[in-house]
């Protein structure tokens, strides 16, 4: 009787076994019918680093070292290929992400209070199909003293014109003005500030090649926004 009981819950133990594994194989061939493997395999790595569950060992947004006092700290990816949307994390407060439903092709665009750290609005514009005086409209409706973070995703350079170019180079951004279709980008900035923005990451499809059959590799950046004095 008890060999019996044994018995059956070795065979039992075993079953379980046997269908975990084939039910992992089942989703690794799944994973494989995805055009971009790669793409999605990264970007769910990157997503278990700096999503949901923030370990007590890492710090704000997943970054491995703490800011200064009067900083907000911050981490961002641009988008991987046309499959997977960037993500903008600030004071470990996700702001845009696929998870949030509010990222999309072109620039990913969110504007924080410099002075309270608060979201004050996120924006997507299409470069690649949309209108692009829609972002002017948007540019210029940006106050003083406001920080602007802005992640690509698929294309966010087909459709810039001088005037877009200029108004996001007064925020800081250098690589605006070599940007072109499909860079992987990301930039923080501020409205009013005096220099180039430290902040600003870009992998350029011409140079660094085509990483995702198409795009180059995603561009991933963290670090301290400085406070701004009311
Ligand atoms: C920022 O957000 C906090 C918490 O929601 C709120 O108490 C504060 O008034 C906000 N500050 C500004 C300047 O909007
Ligand atoms: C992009 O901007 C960074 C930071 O200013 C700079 O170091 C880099 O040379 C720029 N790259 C290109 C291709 O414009």
């Amino acid at each position: 009787m008890r060999v019996q009981g044994i018995l059956r819950f070795t065979v039992w133990v075993f079953a379980f076994i046997l269908a975990v594994f084939f039910l992992h194989k089942a989703l690794e061939i799944h994973m494989d019918f995805f055009k971009n493997v790669k793409v999605v395999k990264a970007a769910l790595k990157e997503d278990s680093e700096t999503s949901e569950v923030i370990k007590p060992s890492t710090y704000v947004c997943g970054r491995t070292k703490p800011c200064p006092e009067r900083h907000f700290a911050f981490k961002m990816t641009s988008g991987a290929a046309n499959a997977v949307g960037p993500k903008i994390c600030l004071e470990n407060t996700i702001l845009m992400s696929e998870g949030k439903r509010n990222t999309g092709r072109g620039m990913n665009i969110a504007l924080v209070d410099g002075h309270s750290g608060n979201l004050t609005r996120t924006a997507i514009f299409d470069i690649y199909s949309g209108d692009v005086k829609e972002l002017t409209a948007f540019l210029k409706t940006i106050t003083y003293g406001t920080i602007v973070m802005i992640a690509s995703f698929d294309d966010a350079a087909s459709k810039l014109n001088d005037e877009v170019k200029k108004m996001i180079g007064e925020l800081g951004s250098t690589n605006i003005t070599t940007i072109e279709f499909r860079d992987s980008w990301v930039f923080v900035g501020g409205k009013g500030i005096r220099s180039k923005s430290p902040f600003e990451k870009i992998k350029k499809k011409k140079i660094d090649g085509d990483m995702y059959d198409g795009w180059p590799e995603l561009v991933e950046m963290d670090g301290c926004i400085p406070q701004r004095n009311l």
